[in-house]
């Protein structure tokens, strides 16, 4: 099963400062030494994150792949197309959203509309376009429809399960679909939520291939790097103070 690491919350932290660090190439060096096997970015809209020159530098210094996330709207497929990356996931996406909140509607006509002409779009290019949508079974079917290469299940009704009842009918709705797309020729993804306490039971499902992990892995770096980037500082300051004793900086 592949891991791809979603790195957008770097470049959340560099734009709160609107400065160049850190950096989410440097991240993705680090992503890939680690072992992923993929990098995954979402160029939203209102760039809030993850800004085009990331992107175009991200597809030109990735050992692994990169898997950029968009929604289905001519600016930011045009964009895609562009850089044609090994694989684009089409995203529903509304701006006062934090985070993607469901999959793509494929049943409301529109939708659909707009995702067969990106992944036309995308497909002439020769990108590998995946679909983020609910686990189910219209969802599946449309998505066939429309000849994509693979699906990326919403894991979020999974994740935000309340109980464990809700939990277990959510893993089995996700093994259903997973079945399905697979039975229709469909590369079977999944990702949203995730985390360390949760990954098991739908890193379980056989026909899964490819799980796309965010949030919590930051998250967790932050936590694990947090040691040692203050001993840093101590040592920084330090030297300063040494000095400044000695007369001489640094
Ligand atoms: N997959 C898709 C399509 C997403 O939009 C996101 C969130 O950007 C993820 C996976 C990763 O979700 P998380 O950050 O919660 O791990």
């Amino acid at each position: 099963m592949r891991l791809y690491v979603n790195i957008d919350h770097v470049a959340t932290i560099r734009e709160a400062r609107k400065t160049d660090e850190p950096d989410p190439v440097r991240a993705a060096v680090l992503v890939e030494l680690a072992g992923a096997d993929g990098i995954t970015v979402h160029l939203r809209e209102d760039r809030r994150h993850v800004q085009e020159r990331d992107v175009r530098l991200l597809a030109e210094t990735c050992r692994s792949v990169l898997n950029l996330e968009v929604a289905a709207e001519d600016g930011v497929v045009e964009v895609a197309r562009d850089i044609a990356p090994f694989q684009v996931t089409l995203v529903p996406e509304s701006r006062e959203e934090v985070t993607t909140e469901g999959g793509l509607d494929l049943v409301s006509s529109h939708v659909r509309e707009r995702v067969a002409q990106a992944t036309r779009r995308l497909q002439e290019v020769g990108v590998r376009v995946s679909l983020f949508i609910d686990p189910s079974s219209e969802a599946v079917r449309a998505s066939a429809e429309l000849q994509v290469e693979a699906v990326e299940f919403h894991t979020g009704e999974y994740a935000h399960a309340r109980d464990l009842g809700e939990r277990e009918r959510e893993v089995t709705r996700l093994r259903h679909a997973a079945a399905l797309a697979v039975d229709l020729g469909l590369a079977a993804h999944a990702g949203h939520g995730l985390t360390y306490e949760n990954v098991a039971a739908v890193a379980a499902i056989p026909e899964l291939e490819e799980l796309n992990i965010g949030h919590a892995i930051v998250s967790r770096a932050v936590f694990v790097g947090m040691e040692r980037a203050v001993r840093e500082m101590r040592v920084a300051m330090d030297r300063g103070r040494r000095g400044l004793a000695t007369g001489t900086q640094g």
